[in-house]
């Protein structure tokens, strides 16, 4: 069922688990990600950033699928559509469409505008009952292959937003978009105690998920991370499956290169990825 992810959030703080925020691409994702949260009976959060939505065809275009998919495929768990790192207009607009949840990332604006903008968007979300996402501190990542570290978050400005009554809040701790680099220092969990202390009963996210240590993931549900954003992992893991497809001949032998075969080993990986995250996540049978 499609629902916002407000209450998915509360139940997994309360219950010092995560709920897994799985980015799709495609049909052939939306489907695994869907799949898998129904046979571990778990709580998901199915993440589109605007370019995924304008590759997929648009917002209306993502709503219809994942609703068809619910219903066709009767998936009886929480399941939220949820737009990742939106800006100002495209959270109107993923609101107009139907998405159940929004992030408003206003991280790159100075705080004060930052906090107006995230207000507009609580206001609007809420007369729908969608769920929003706030982010203070941005999250570092490779961009044009400068890998930026990620800018830990001012607790203050935390709290500032938190206030405003977000559902989330996505804090930058060091955590990283894509793959890790060999000296990064891992998560600072002395800013993420700080920031829980002033944020007291938001929800916090932590994005880039992909290529954290287990013990970094625990401890950070232990310390209040309710959500975390997972992308590059999928990606990395269909594209292995793909290759090996392809590198053994497969597309080659009998009608191996109908899509619907060429695809399944990559759907597959998607699969068993999101399985191993909701496991350790601790959000299997939670729905
Ligand atoms: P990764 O691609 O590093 O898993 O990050 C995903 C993410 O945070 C999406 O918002």
């Amino acid at each position: 069922m499609l629902v916002s992810a407000k209450e998915m959030l509360i139940k997994a703080r309360d219950g010092k688990y995560a709920i897994g925020h799985f980015n799709i691409n495609n049909l052939e994702w939306a489907k695994a990600v869907l799949l898998t949260a129904k046979e571990n009976n778990s709580p998901v959060i199915l993440g589109v950033s605007e370019g995924a939505g304008k590759y997929m065809g648009g917002y209306k275009t993502i709503v219809g699928m994942v609703k068809g998919l619910i219903e066709e495929l009767n998936i009886d768990v929480p399941v939220a559509i949820h737009l990742d790192h939106g800006s100002y207009d495209g959270a109107l607009k993923t609101i107009e469409a139907g998405f159940s949840s929004v992030m408003f990332d206003g991280s790159h604006y100075a705080i004060e505008e930052n906090i107006e903008k995230t207000k507009e968007i609580i206001r609007i979300a809420g007369e729908r009952g969608i769920s929003v996402e706030a982010e203070v501190g941005s999250i570092g990542g490779e961009e044009d292959g400068v890998i930026g570290a990620g800018e830990v978050a001012d607790p203050a400005e935390c709290k500032r937003i938190a206030d405003l009554g977000v559902d989330m809040l996505a804090a930058g701790i060091g955590n990283i978009h894509g793959k890790y680099p060999a000296n990064w220092k891992g998560l600072d969990f002395e800013a993420l105690a700080a920031i829980k202390e002033v944020t007291v009963n938001v929800p916090l996210v932590l994005h880039g998920g992909t290529g954290i240590p287990e013990d970094m993931i625990k401890k950070a549900i232990s310390l209040g991370v309710a959500k975390i954003n997972v992308n590059t992992e999928c990606q990395l893991a269909f594209a292995a499956a793909t290759r090996k497809y392809i590198e053994a001949g497969k597309d080659l032998e009998s009608k191996g290169f109908d899509p619907r075969k060429l695809l399944a080993p990559g759907f597959e990986a998607i699969k068993a990825t999101v399985k191993e995250k909701m496991e350790l996540f601790g959000s299997v049978n939670k729905a």
